[in-house]
C-alpha cells in the first residue's frame, strides 16, 4: 500500500471549491434516465452522453473528479481517446464503481445487501493499468417498520470495509458510500439516528479492517427527512443534524465526506451543502458527490439531440459553479446578491 499516494488522491478529490461528478449510473440506471427524455439507452447513446459532460469546456474549474461505469471506462472519445486518459489529460481524476449492485437480503424482508466482493482484488488490478485512481462501493440502508435491522447494517459494515482494504492494497482510493435511503415518511430524528448507527458501524468495521483512513473518502446521505413525508426538508435543519453525527463519530484524520444528492432536486441539494458549509468548521472537507443534482437539468436540456450539446455543457457548467460555491458557504449569498 503506498500510503502517499493514497493521501494525496484522497486530498485532491476534495480540493478546495472542487467536487465529484458521479456518472456511475449502472446499465438499469442509465436506462431509467434515459427513458424520462425519450432516448433509447445503448453503448453508443450512453458513449455520446458521458462525452457531453466530459468535454465540456472549463468543467475541470469545478470537478476534481468523475466516477464511471465499467462500460464507460473501456469507451473512447469521438477521437479515439479513451475516457480515463481523456479526463486526466484534463485535470480530472478517473474512478470507477466496483460494487456490483443490490440483492435482497435473507431472512430480512425489505432490506438490502450489496454485492461486488467477489472477484474485487483482480477485477482493480485491471482498473489500476487503466488509470483508475479511485473507486466507489454503495450499499444502501431502508428506514421503515422494524428496518434496519442491526444485522444488515453491520453485514453492509463489513462489506464496505473489505472492499476498502482491497482498494488500498491496489493504491485505489476507496470512497466508502453508505447511502439511506430518501424515499419514505420517517422523520428528521428516525434520519439522524439511523445515520449515526450506520456510520458508527462502518467505521467500526473500517478500524477492525485497517483501512488508512486519511487515505479514503466517505461518500454519506444527509440526516434529511423521508421524501413522501409532509415537511419539506429546511437545509440549516438538514446541515445542523448531519453536523452533529459527524462530530459524535466521524475520525478527525478522515480527509473529506462528499454527499450524494438522493432524489432532493439540484437546487435543494446545493442548499444543503451550502449551509453545511457555512456552519462547518473541520476537521474533514464537505464536498459534493452528486448523480442526479449535477444531471437532471442536463439530461432535460439535451434530449438526446446533436444540436443541443452546447447548451446542455452550459447547464451543466452552471450546475457545477453552483455547487463550487456551496463548498465555501457562498451559493445563498451569490444567491441573494449579498457580497
Ligand atoms: P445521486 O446524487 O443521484 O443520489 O447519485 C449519487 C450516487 O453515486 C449514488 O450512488
Amino acid at each position: 500500500m503506498n500510503r502517499q499516494l493514497l493521501e494525496k488522491t484522497a486530498s485532491a478529490l476534495v480540493t478546495p471549491k472542487k467536487g465529484i461528478l458521479a456518472a456511475d449510473e449502472s446499465t438499469g440506471s442509465i436506462k431509467k434516465r434515459f427513458d424520462a427524455i425519450n432516448v433509447e439507452s445503448n453503448p453508443e447513446n450512453n458513449r455520446l452522453y458521458r462525452q457531453l459532460l466530459f468535454t465540456t469546456p472549463q468543467i475541470e474549474k469545478f470537478i476534481s473528479g468523475v466516477i464511471m461505469f465499467d462500460e464507460t471506462v473501456r469507451q473512447t472519445t469521438d477521437d479515439g481517446i479513451p475516457f480515463p486518459k481523456y479526463l486526466q489529460k484534463r485535470g480530472i481524476i478517473p474512478g470507477i464503481k466496483v460494487d456490483k449492485g443490490l440483492k435482497d437480503m435473507a431472512n430480512f424482508p425489505g432490506e438490502k445487501i450489496a454485492e461486488g466482493i467477489e472477484g474485487l482484488r483482480e477485477r482493480l488490478s485491471e482498473y489500476s493499468q487503466m488509470g483508475l485512481k479511485f473507486a466507489k462501493f454503495r450499499t444502501l440502508t431502508m428506514i421503515g417498520d422494524n428496518m434496519p435491522s442491526d444485522t444488515c447494517i453491520e453485514s453492509n459494515s463489513e462489506v464496505l470495509a473489505r472492499y476498502a482494504a482491497l482498494c488500498q492494497e491496489a493504491d485505489i482510493v476507496p470512497i466508502v458510500e453508505p447511502e439511506i435511503f430518501m424515499e419514505g415518511k420517517h422523520t428528521m430524528d428516525q434520519s439522524r439516528h439511523v445515520l449515526q448507527k450506520v456510520l458508527k458501524e462502518t467505521f467500526i468495521a473500517l478500524d477492525k479492517h485497517k483501512i488508512y483512513l486519511k487515505g479514503m473518502l466517505l461518500k454519506s446521505s444527509w440526516a434529511h427527512p423521508g421524501l413522501d413525508g409532509l415537511n419539506k426538508p429546511d437545509s440549516k435543519e438538514i446541515a445542523k443534524a448531519t453536523l452533529s453525527v459527524f462530530k459524535e463519530i466521524l475520525p478527525d484524520e478522515l480527509p473529506g465526506v462528499v454527499f450524494l444528492s438522493g432524489g432532493d432536486s439540484p437546487e435543494d441539494s446545493t442548499s444543503h451543502l451550502d449551509a453545511l458549509n457555512e456552519i462547518h468548521k473541520g476537521p474533514w472537507k464537505l464536498s459534493f458527490s452528486f448523480g442526479r443534482a449535477l444531471q437532471e437539468p442536463v439530461l432535460k436540456t439535451w434530449l438526446g439531440k446533436a444540436e443541443n450539446i452546447k447548451l446542455a455543457q452550459e447547464v451543466f457548467f452552471k450546475r457545477a459553479m453552483l455547487n463550487s460555491l456551496a463548498r465555501t458557504g457562498e451559493y445563498k449569498k451569490e444567491m441573494e446578491g449579498v457580497q
